[in-house]
């Protein structure tokens, strides 16, 4: 290998050191930061942000870089590098050049705006007043667009935006990926709609020890290969997973006593990301072969573990005597019937508590909503009214009011535009993975009953968590399936699934 190429990874490990300190500082302000420490956090941040970026922008590592890649195309100079060296020095440029080619005082307006906007969408959403954050959004918006003219497209602005999180997945792919996607799902749900079986969780809202749920989740999750030795789980408002190193991966959770559905399967679906972060390969820790490969392909791993493994019968058939042992409520209850009551589908207006049905509709409609306003000058004023039409067409649903509507939730106040596709690709890119996981390893679903998931548990390491950003998603999905990305899996799954569960 390259002298500069060693120097080059010497460097960006330095600054992926310094980044974990900053996700570190982060995590606290999530978790355990006293109230009364906001200001000096936001300060501690502030500074380890200018640190890290400098130490991945600055001068030093330019010069380094700049005798490897051409600044301006990425191409790679070394005529003799072989492909996975060019793979490497490729996306170092990238990394380089999206973190470089704002201006500063761009950098510093974009975040002074959305931390500033966070702070009036949560006053406007508690007082439902859209007005109030209107000028807000409508400045992100502008920015956003900004902020895809420099980093450049071949097509629509809304492709560099959208590259952020799914790199090399284009807004016509992700068109024509949903539009069939779309159709099959609202097919589905009209027949689950006309149904005779009408399903009832109601039982699950009843009193449930918020220290057995926690209790429960921890086990579920060691048994799934969580490594306790290098990961926690701790209490935050909101659940999320962050990994500073393979061997240190935090997963967060809140428990509701009424609601025992929502702590279990978010632990679940955090530690699907965790177990990616805990298989990413060590000795590529700061280079982009030891990082995730796109926020889909994180969320395929988070959802394949949630929905397609965690709502399985078989899944139940293991820990549901356990359950029963924390819970004696559900003494009673067979586990076919506690299978149908985690698994009821029921359009909604949130799409945090959606359904594995109708969850990819809420998306669609985000999906939608953001092309219009980046790519066809929408005006950010008719939001609320293009919101419900969407929810009449989607689900015919109307909120009562935008705080159940436009403004659920936080992602443009962040200045996220571009992210909401990742979900719902993160569950095509799943559906995929589980075909071709079932018929690589035999009797899939006879080890997965009998509460063994390290067999698969393996399979996902070896053909995705090692690979890093060595492929990008499609490519991904092509070489671990032997199939470009369909929505057909995805539907397919669904159908067998529900057309059980509805008796259709
Ligand atoms: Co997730």
């Amino acid at each position: 290998m390259d002298d500069n190429l060693n120097i080059l990874i010497d460097l960006l490990k330095k600054h992926a050191k310094a980044e974990s300190v900053q996700a570190l500082v982060q995590w606290d302000q999530e978790t355990y930061m006293p109230e009364g420490a906001g200001e000096f956090k936001s300060e501690q941040l502030a500074w380890l942000s200018a640190l890290v970026h400098e130490m991945h922008t600055g001068e030093p590592f330019k010069k380094v870089l700049e005798k490897v890649v051409n600044l301006y195309t990425g191409d790679v100079l070394n005529s003799n590098a072989d492909k996975e060296e060019k793979r490497l020095l490729y996306l170092i440029w990238k990394d380089y050049h999206y973190a470089s080619v704002l201006p500063r005082s761009f950098v510093e307006d974009f975040s002074f705006l959305t931390s500033q906007s966070q702070q009036v969408w949560a006053k406007a959403r508690a007082n439902n007043d859209f007005k109030l954050f209107l000028p807000y959004l409508e400045k992100i918006v502008d920015m956003c667009k900004k902020q895809a003219d420099y980093y450049g497209y071949k097509t629509t602005p809304y492709d560099a935006l959208m590259e952020q999180y799914e790199p090399g997945v284009t807004t016509q792919q992700v068109e024509s990926l949903f539009s069939e996607l779309k159709s099959g799902l609202l097919e589905l749900l009209d027949k689950i709609k006309n149904s005779n079986e009408k399903l009832d969780d109601h039982l699950l809202k009843e009193s449930f020890d918020t220290a057995h749920q926690w209790a429960f989740g921890l086990e579920v999750i060691e048994k799934m290969g969580f490594d306790m030795t290098k990961g926690r789980q701790d209490r935050s408002a909101h659940p999320f997973t962050t990994g500073f190193h393979p061997t240190d991966v935090r997963i967060t959770t809140r428990v509701y006593e009424n609601d025992m559905k929502s702590a279990f399967f978010s632990t679940v679906h955090e530690a699907g990301h965790a177990l990616y972060e805990q298989g990413l390969p060590v000795e590529h820790f700061g280079t982009p072969f030891g990082q995730a490969a796109s926020y889909g392909i994180h969320e395929s791993q988070s959802r394949l573990w949630e929905n397609m493994i965690a709502k399985s019968l078989p899944f139940w058939h293991y820990f549901y005597p356990r359950l029963k042992e924390y819970f004696p409520i559900l003494q009673k209850t067979s586990v076919e019937a506690f299978y149908k009551m985690i698994n009821m589908v029921k359009p909604s207006l949130i799409r945090i508590d959606a359904d594995e049905v109708t969850y990819s509709l809420h998306i669609m409609l985000r999906f939608e909503i953001e092309k219009m306003l980046i790519n066809e000058e929408l005006n950010v004023s008719e939001l609320p009214d293009l919101w419900n039409a969407k929810m009449k067409e989607y689900f015919d649903l109307t909120p009562p009011d935008d705080k159940m509507g436009v403004m659920q939730d936080v992602h443009w106040s962040m200045g996220s535009i571009g992210y909401f596709p990742s979900y719902a690709l993160g569950n095509l890119y799943a559906a995929q993975f589980l075909k071709k996981a079932v018929a690589d390893i035999p009797g899939f679903w006879e080890t997965i009953q009998m509460g063994e998931f390290a067999i698969f548990l393996q399979w996902l390491r070896e053909k995705i968590h090692v690979q890093g950003r060595r492929y990008n998603p499609l490519d991904l999905v092509s070489s671990v399936t032997g199939q470009k990305l369909s929505p057909k899996p995805f539907l397919q799954y669904l159908n067998t699934k529900y057309h059980e569960i509805y008796k259709l």
